[in-house]
């Protein structure tokens, strides 16, 4: 498991939501989508919004300060005012947790 960073307990993550988890200097919002994990940035891209803390909805969260949305498993913007993705890390699900590697994050285009 070298380079790979632990952020949380899967059995912290109900299914159908978000957790914010900070760590290593790294602010991360990971998901379980019924059963499948997904990690984020927690800051939305469009301002001050805690989008580890925002409702879920099928595979899109719901930035609570004005309504924005994402697709969570690509990070794309789903509905405004949000036009910028989301950085995005996949989730290495082990040990019953949920690892990234910080390094691996990526913008989809
Ligand atoms: Fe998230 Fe504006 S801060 S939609």
């Amino acid at each position: 498991m070298q380079g790979l960073l632990r952020l949380i307990g899967t059995a912290e993550v109900p299914e159908g939501e978000g957790r914010r988890v900070q760590a290593a200097g790294g602010d991360y919002a990971v998901f379980n989508l019924a059963g499948v994990f997904y990690v984020t940035q927690n800051r939305c891209t469009h301002g001050p919004g805690d989008l580890g803390e925002c409702l879920v909805e099928g595979e899109e969260v719901e930035c609570d300060f004005h309504q924005g949305r994402f697709h969570i498993p690509t990070g794309r913007p789903t509905a405004a005012p949000c036009t910028e993705p989301l950085r995005v890390w996949d989730a290495v699900v082990r040990d019953g947790a949920v690892w990234i590697d910080p390094a691996a994050g990526r913008v989809a285009a």
